[in-house]
């Protein structure tokens, strides 16, 4: 399917005006594009205590998994994503971290990623979810 990047990105940085972010004060938005056109975004949720802190990525991917967005003409099957748009206030757009490039390598393994500064978001860095986590840790349920 063809992917908008650009509308992605907006998706996502509007997702970013969601962030729960007292601690760190950083925003990060992320914006999951499903194969059925739908598109999910998240934003990162901190925690007093701080190793508690959810991504941006990994809100956006949980709320697409358990609220079946996009998801496949079997009831139990996953969705199926083709791309993931974060966005930040930082050079270069926010890399995703590896917990994220963990679970999007086992739930949106084909998936594109697209970056982008909140402050340019027209300078848009590209990679896919292989490139970002090559030999991972996978299980064949
Ligand atoms: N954060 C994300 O949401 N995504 C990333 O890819 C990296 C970091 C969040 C976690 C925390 O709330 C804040 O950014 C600072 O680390």
């Amino acid at each position: 399917m063809a992917i908008n990047k650009n509308e992605l990105i907006q998706a996502a940085a509007k997702a970013r005006e969601g962030a729960v972010s007292p601690y760190s004060k950083f925003k990060v938005g992320a914006a999951l594009l499903a194969k059925s056109g739908e598109i999910i975004g998240g934003a990162n949720v901190e925690s007093a205590s701080y190793g508690l802190t959810c991504c941006a990525e990994r809100v956006a991917l949980f709320k697409a998994l358990t609220d079946r967005k996009g998801k496949d003409d079997r009831q139990d099957a996953c969705p199926t994503f083709v791309a993931i748009a974060v966005v930040a206030r930082c050079e270069g757009g926010p890399m995703p971290c590896g917990a994220c490039r963990q679970l999007l390598r086992e739930y949106a393994p084909d998936a594109k990623v697209f970056v982008a500064d909140s402050g340019d978001v027209k300078k848009i860095r590209e990679f896919t979810v292989k490139e970002l986590l090559p030999k991972a840790f996978v299980i064949v349920p």
